[in-house]
């Protein structure tokens, strides 16, 4: 907050709790997601606990936690929150994959690629599950492992075991195709009626969009109800 000038210190005072959380993890470069989207992750969550869906909040994708933080401060205190990532390099993209994904995965690998706000890029980062738990405990949440819990490792290995039993929301920014419909197809048989799934790079990646046209080939209880700023899937 040092340093906010009057105004937009009293803008931010007026936008409420979660307004001024977003303001905060985008300026410290905790996160790629622009307002538009946090916006979507509000309202998915607000309708779940409007039609009192039953279960937890996860997220697949913390990287530098922004999008995690905001996440664990709404589902608190009814619902627990769990983030799931490798807290490292981004895995790489696969062959159903499209061009740009891998083009963007050399610049990562050749380490050209440049974070947020002045921030080094996650990846690069010694020790980024060290960090993402410092940023929580600065913005008031305690990762205890149980209300608040962060899962180091790939996806298709930690999520058996680890993913809560209900799920009301959850947020899936993991950009390429093999991850997100790894993740669908683990997340989606506990999300009850009324709960939904973000896929935050619908709208970027081919990949992404391809996994979600596989996994709704055959899962019929789900509806694509929003595409833009990022996809949302309904479990009717
Ligand atoms: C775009 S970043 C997430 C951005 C974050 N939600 C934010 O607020 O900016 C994608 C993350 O997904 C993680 N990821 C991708 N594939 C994965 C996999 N198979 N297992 C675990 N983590 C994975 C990467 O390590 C990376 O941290």
């Amino acid at each position: 907050m040092f340093g906010l000038g009057l105004r937009k210190r009293a803008a931010r005072m007026l936008r409420g709790r979660t307004g001024q959380l977003v303001d905060a993890v985008r300026e410290e470069g905790l996160t790629f997601l622009v307002e538009a989207r946090f916006d979507v992750l509000r309202r998915c969550l607000a309708a779940a606990d409007d039609r009192a869906v039953p279960g937890d909040v996860v997220e697949a994708g913390v990287a530098a936690g922004g999008s995690a933080i905001v996440l664990a401060s709404l589902a608190r205190p009814r619902r627990r929150f769990a983030g799931f990532d490798v807290f490292g390099m981004i895995p790489p993209p696969g062959e159903l994959d499209s061009p740009d994904a891998h083009a963007r995965h050399a610049i990562i690998r050749e380490r050209r690629a440049e974070g947020i706000a002045g921030r080094p890029y996650y990846g690069y980062v010694d020790d980024l599950h060290g960090e993402v738990v410092a940023a929580f405990a600065r913005h008031g949440i305690a990762v205890d492992g149980t209300d608040v819990k962060l899962v180091r490792g790939l996806f298709g290995e930690t999520m058996p075991a680890e993913l809560p039993e209900r799920i009301a929301f959850a947020h899936l920014d993991c950009d390429w195709y093999d991850p997100v419909l790894t993740v669908l197809r683990a997340v989606a048989p506990r999300v009850p009626p009324g709960g939904s799934i973000v896929l935050d790079d619908y709208g970027d990646y081919g990949g992404c969009r391809r996994a979600v046209t596989d996994f709704l080939a055959d899962a019929p209880g789900f509806t694509l109800i929003a595409t833009t700023p990022t996809a949302v899937l309904r479990r009717r």
